[in-house]
C-alpha cells in the first residue's frame, strides 16, 4: 500500500521508477490529460480532484445540463461548492461528446450500474461508455472502470477491446479497475484524498500505472493482483453493510417489544473498541449502492451453485422495510380509532440520506407510494427535494416553518436533513413515527 501523510502530492512510489515509458514522466511533470466519462456523483469529485492536481481534465456527460454547470462553475452535488470548480476551471472543462476525449492519455469510466426490473446488473451504461471511448484508445493509454461492478466485468471489458481494435491489454493499452468509495455528504471527514483506493490491473503494468495515477489525488493506493479482486472487494464492502443493516433492522424491532431504544443499546455495544462496527436501524436503504450490489453477488454466486442465503435474507429483510413503516403507521392510527384510508400523512425527509437531494433508491418513495395505495392523504416536506413526481403529478415540498404539524394524523420522520431532528416543534404533532430513533423520547413519538 502506497501512504503517504499530509496533503496529496506526486507519488513517489515504486512504481515510479519501475514504469516504461514517459508516462511516470507525464505524471510528475502534470502534462499528462486525464479524460472522466460521466459526471456524477462520483466522477464529478474525481475529475476536481485531478484537476486541482494539476492535470488537464475533460470530463464528458451526456447531460447536457452537467455539462454546461461544469464549465460555469456551478456546483450541483451537496459536496462541491461553485468556488471549487470555478478555482479549477483552467483545468476542467467539460462537453457532451465523446470526441472531445481525444486527447486524453487516460480515461476513466464513471457511469451508472443501476440493476434491471428482475434484480440482475444492468451494465448497458458501461457498455454504452466503452463503445463510445473505443475509437479514441491509443497505444500506451489508461482506461480505468470506476463504476461499481460484477466481478469479470473489467476483465470482459478487455476482452471486448482486444476483440475489436489492434490494442493488448496489459501490454499496449492498460486497463484497471479502481473502485468508487465516495460518502456524498459524509459528516465525519472522508473524501477522495483521505479514503483509500483500490486499484487492480489487467497485469502489473495496468496496475502500477493505475497506482502511480491514484497517489495523486489519494493519500493512499491499496494494489490488488487483479480487476476481479477489485471489484469483489467493492461488492463485498456494500454487502457487509447490508447485512449489517438488516441486522440492525431486525435487532430494533426486537428492542421494541422490550420497550427499549435500539439505539441506546447500539451505542452502547460500540463502545468496545474493537470487533463491532455500529450499524442502525432506519427507514430502509437507498442510493445506487446498498440496494444495488449485493444484488451483483447474489446474481452470480446463483450461477455458481453457491447460493447466498444469508445475503439473499438481508436484502429481502431491508427491502420490506418501507412496507413496514406503513404498516406501523396504520397500527398506530388503528390504537387510535382512526384509518389509514382518508389520513393526513406528512413524510419528512424524502432523499435517500441526510444531506443529499439524491432520490434513487430512496425508501421514502416506496412509503410514500404504499400509503397512496392505502388511500392516505400524503405531503413531503424535503429542504433538498423542492419539486416531486407522485403518480406523473409534481407535487411541492412543505415549508417546515408553514407545515402546522398537529394537521396532521402522522409525520413520519425518514430522512433528517441538518438539525430538524432537534427542533422543538415536533412536540405539536398529534402521532410522531420516527423510523431511526432519531427524536427525543416524548409522549408523541413512536419509535419504528
Ligand atoms: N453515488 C455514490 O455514492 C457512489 C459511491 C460509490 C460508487 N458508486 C458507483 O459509481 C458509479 C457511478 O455512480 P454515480 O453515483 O456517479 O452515478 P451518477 O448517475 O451520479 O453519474 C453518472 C453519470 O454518467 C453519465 N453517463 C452515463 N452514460 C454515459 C456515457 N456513455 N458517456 C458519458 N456520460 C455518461 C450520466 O449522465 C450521469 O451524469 C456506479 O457504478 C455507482 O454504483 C456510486
Amino acid at each position: 500500500m502506497t501512504m503517504l501523510s499530509g496533503p496529496v502530492r506526486p507519488a513517489e512510489t515504486g512504481a515510479t521508477r519501475d514504469l516504461a515509458g514517459d508516462f511516470a514522466q507525464r505524471v510528475a511533470e502534470r502534462t499528462l490529460r486525464v479524460g472522466i466519462v460521466g459526471l456524477g456523483y462520483t466522477g464529478l469529485p474525481l475529475a476536481l480532484g485531478f484537476a486541482g492536481a494539476g492535470f488537464a481534465v475533460t470530463g464528458c456527460d451526456l447531460d447536457p445540463r452537467k455539462v454546461t454547470a461544469v464549465n460555469r462553475g456551478e456546483s450541483y452535488l451537496p459536496d462541491l461548492t461553485d468556488l471549487e470548480l470555478q478555482d479549477v476551471a483552467e483545468k476542467l472543462t467539460a462537453t457532451t461528446e465523446h470526441i472531445g476525449l481525444r486527447e486524453a492519455d487516460v480515461l476513466i469510466l464513471c457511469v451508472p450500474t443501476p440493476v434491471t426490473a428482475d434484480g440482475g446488473a444492468d451494465l448497458s451504461y458501461v457498455h454504452g461508455a466503452v463503445d463510445s471511448v473505443l475509437p479514441l484508445l491509443r497505444p500506451g493509454m489508461l482506461l480505468v472502470l470506476q463504476s461499481t461492478v460484477p466481478v469479470g466485468t473489467t476483465a470482459e471489458i478487455a476482452r471486448t477491446i482486444a476483440e475489436r481494435t489492434e490494442l493488448v491489454p496489459g501490454e499496449s493499452l492498460f486497463v484497471a479497475m479502481a473502485p468508487e468509495r465516495v460518502d456524498p455528504a459524509n459528516t465525519n471527514g472522508w473524501t477522495l484524498a483521505n479514503t483509500a483506493k483500490l486499484v487492480g490491473g489487467i497485469g502489473a503494468e495496468s496496475t502500477a500505472r493505475a497506482e502511480l495515477l491514484f497517489g495523486q489525488v489519494c493519500r493512499s493506493v491499496h494494489p490488488v493482483s487483479s480487476p476481479d479482486v477489485a471489484e469483489l472487494s467493492k461488492v463485498y464492502e456494500n454487502t457487509f453493510r447490508l447485512v449489517n443493516i438488516a441486522l440492525a433492522l431486525e435487532f430494533s424491532d426486537l428492542c421494541g417489544k422490550l420497550g427499549l431504544r435500539a439505539r441506546e443499546v447500539i451505542d452502547a455495544a460500540a463502545t468496545k473498541p474493537f470487533g463491532f462496527l455500529a450499524h442502525y436501524p432506519g427507514p430502509g436503504v437507498g442510493g445506487e449502492c446498498i440496494p444495488v450490489d449485493p444484488l451483483f453477488l447474489i446474481e452470480r454466486a446463483e450461477l455458481e451453485g453457491t447460493p447466498l442465503e444469508l445475503v439473499a435474507t438481508a436484502q429481502r429483510r431491508v427491502a420490506g422495510r418501507p412496507g413496514q413503516v406503513v404498516d406501523r403507521i396504520e397500527e398506530l392510527l388503528a390504537e387510535r380509532d382512526a384509518k389509514l384510508a382518508g389520513a393526513k400523512v406528512l413524510v419528512v425527509g424524502v432523499s435517500y440520506k441526510p444531506g443529499v437531494s439524491d432520490l434513487r433508491n430512496a425508501p421514502a418513495l416506496d412509503i410514500i407510494q404504499l400509503l397512496r395505495e392505502a388511500g392516505a392523504e400524503v405531503a413531503y416536506h424535503d429542504p433538498m427535494v423542492p419539486q416531486l413526481t407522485v403518480d406523473g403529478h409534481q407535487v411541492a415540498s412543505v415549508e417546515w416553518a408553514d407545515a402546522r404539524l398537529a394537521d396532521y394524523d402522522c409525520v413520519v420522520l425518514v430522512t433528517p436533513h441538518g438539525r430538524i431532528a432537534a427542533d422543538p416543534v415536533w412536540a405539536e404533532a398529534e402521532l410522531v413515527l420516527d423510523t431511526r430513533g432519531d427524536l427525543a423520547p416524548a409522549g408523541n413519538v413512536v419509535v419504528l
